[in-house]
């Protein structure tokens, strides 16, 4: 019997987000299907380093030792982003803002502290995460990184995790990534890192994907242009919400055969695009591990329920799963 992960061997990673309650409860699901995983917040500086001279590697060792002892490859999220890192690393005693050299020196000593100390052992860093803008005629998102550095805060954000591991894959990695206007600004962005000569060696679709959208056209077009830059693909938080983004309806109580269906036949589509394409895909991985868990269940309506996995509340495969180990 194939399982995802036998079944795409010769083509991707197979790839969940797990988080320190997760890794333990769904352990036999997550070893049986998956040959790698992502830190769904573990890793994150507000976790990993939740103090000035206080870093915390208790659950990225933890993850890392599972990974290990089970054949796993990990990857790494993320070091540069405008959530979830604390307002002190931005300010001096004062609470006033730092100047752009201190600010460099600062995020030189976390990249190097935590890519170093796994250096070797993960496989690829979501180095910058979420930096275009998702507003037309607006290239970068407003953060506190751009504000005090300035637009080349990215590009030495991949130099610092360079030289902390030169093994690892590079990544930038975004969300609306095939939407088109989005993703012309990504393309600028990494096209002008390799010209510059900056160690970029891969983007990450995110995809946060519905039943509805995007289309497989914008997808299809977003995965050749991106490899036009010349880096490797990879698919790292994918998750198909029953919901449109805009859709804010709380009554459902479970799925309907007809969602699921529906569901069946997105991933189907989706994974038969990302075969055709694995000469540039490299990895695939699902933001969670069943739909016993899942972050949409909180996003974007808070405490709304949603399945958005291949397998179900008991960890069993639903129909998507069945229809994705059918493509061959
Ligand atoms: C999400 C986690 O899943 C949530 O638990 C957390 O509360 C917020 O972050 N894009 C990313 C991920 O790059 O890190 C986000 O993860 C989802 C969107």
């Amino acid at each position: 019997m194939d399982t995802l992960k036998s079944y795409f061997k010769d083509d991707f990673l197979i790839g969940a987000a797990v988080n320190k309650a997760s890794i333990d409860l769904d352990r036999t699901l997550l070893t049986e299907q998956f040959n790698s995983i992502t830190a769904e917040n573990e890793m994150k500086f507000e976790n990993i380093h939740p103090e000035k001279d206080r870093y915390d590697f208790s659950n990225s060792d933890y993850f890392l030792e599972v990974a290990k002892a089970n054949g796993i490859a990990l990857r790494g999220h993320t070091l540069v982003w405008h959530n979830q890192t604390p307002a002190w690393f931005f300010e001096d005693e004062n609470g006033h803002a730092v100047s752009r050299e201190i600010l460099l020196e600062r995020m030189q000593a976390h990249i190097e502290t935590v890519v170093g100390r796994y250096k070797g052992q993960i496989y690829a860093w979501d180095v910058v995460n979420e930096a275009i803008s998702d507003e037309e005629g607006v290239f970068f998102r407003p953060s506190k990184w751009l504000e005090i550095i300035g637009e080349d805060f990215i590009d030495h954000a991949f130099r610092f995790a360079h030289a902390a591991d030169p093994t690892a894959k590079l990544f930038y990695n975004d969300y609306n990534e095939s939407n088109p206007g989005k993703r012309e600004k990504i393309y600028t962005l990494i096209k002008g890192m390799k010209a510059r000569g900056i160690p970029i060696h891969g983007m990450g679709l995110q995809a946060h994907w519905n039943l509805y959208d995007p289309s497989l056209l914008d997808i299809e077009t977003a995965i050749e242009r991106y490899s036009e830059c010349g880096v490797e693909l990879h698919i790292t938080e994918m998750d198909v919400s029953m919901f449109r983004f805009d859709d804010k309806r709380t009554d459902l109580i479970e799925p309907t055969k007809d969602m699921l269906e529906a569901q069946a036949q997105r991933y189907q589509d989706f994974f038969k695009l990302f075969l055709k394409h694995r000469a540039k895909i490299t990895s695939v991985t699902f933001w969670g591990i069943s739909d016993r868990y899942t972050w949409l269940s909180d996003f974007p309506v808070k405490g709304r329920k949603n399945w958005p996995f291949l397998f179900d509340t008991n960890n069993q495969p639903k129909p998507a799963y069945d229809r994705v180990l059918d493509i061959k």
